[in-house]
């Protein structure tokens, strides 16, 4: 079975109550295309406000914690995004990685614990520019992808998402050969991993500074079944040109 667009905008550390009416204008620009899955990941504090302004739509979490509950202060669980109306979650973003110190171990945790509390995953890998300039990239994001990946899943429930760390917010992109040369040796790597059939229908989605002019060309690489989009995700006018790109 084909797999569908999926068009993901992570809000980042961005957005106030006065930001639904955008989200609002996203979903309804979104529901236009039918055949592109559309998410939106606020803070945690807009997430239930969200859910509620958009009913039907597909909210998520930007982490989760990998326990269920506990003296964790300041981190909130899988089942609480639930809770709150979220259906999904974005696990081992490169921000959390690398400023949070979290682990391929960490994301794993973290990963399963969303899938078990019955949220859908985005699961981010991606190298820095050191390791792309030095010609070790796709080794270095298998090495991710088997060292965070759920030991068990429906693959339906589970993306990987695929932001090279240096053109996150920076308006460099990689060449689209470059894409689907990774995106290629993911989904091989799934294969071994997880099983063909698994990894065929497994999406993979491309993040870092996807926008409006570069969406068409980014979606239409080998293997690339969506994107992560993180500033060009905050308003409809910008957001909504990508999703129109997926379609
Ligand atoms: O998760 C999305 C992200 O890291 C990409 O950000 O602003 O380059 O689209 P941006």
């Amino acid at each position: 079975m084909a797999r569908r667009k999926y068009v993901v905008g992570n809000w980042k550390m961005n957005g106030l109550k006065a930001a639904l009416d955008e989200a609002r204008a996203i979903f309804a620009g979104a529901a236009e295309h039918a055949a592109v899955d559309v998410a939106l990941c606020p803070p945690f504090t807009l997430i239930g406000a969200m859910a509620d302004a958009a009913p039907g739509a597909a909210v998520g979490g930007q982490d989760c914690h990998a326990a269920a509950a506990g003296a964790y202060t300041g981190s909130v669980a899988a089942p609480m995004l639930a809770d709150a109306g979220a259906r999904l979650v974005i696990v081992g973003h490169s921000e959390r990685r690398e400023g949070f110190g979290e682990s391929d171990a960490d994301v794993k945790a973290k990963a399963e614990a969303a899938l078990a509390a019955g949220l859908s995953v985005i699961l981010c890998v991606g190298e820095p520019r050191d390791v792309r300039e030095s010609g070790g990239a796709i080794a270095y994001v298998l090495a991710q992808v088997a060292g965070s990946l759920p030991a068990a899943f429906d693959p339906a429930r589970l993306a990987i998402a695929y932001e090279p760390i240096w053109a996150i917010g920076t308006g460099l992109v990689p060449t689209v050969v470059d894409v689907a040369a990774m995106h290629g040796a993911i989904r091989a790597r799934l294969g071994e991993l997880s099983g063909p059939a698994a990894a065929e229908a497994m999406r993979l989605l491309y993040g870092g500074s996807v926008n409006g002019d570069n969406a068409a060309e980014l979606l239409d690489a080998g293997d690339v079944d969506g994107a992560l989009v993180g500033g060009a995700s905050l308003t409809a006018a910008k957001f909504l040109p990508i999703v129109a790109a997926a379609a």
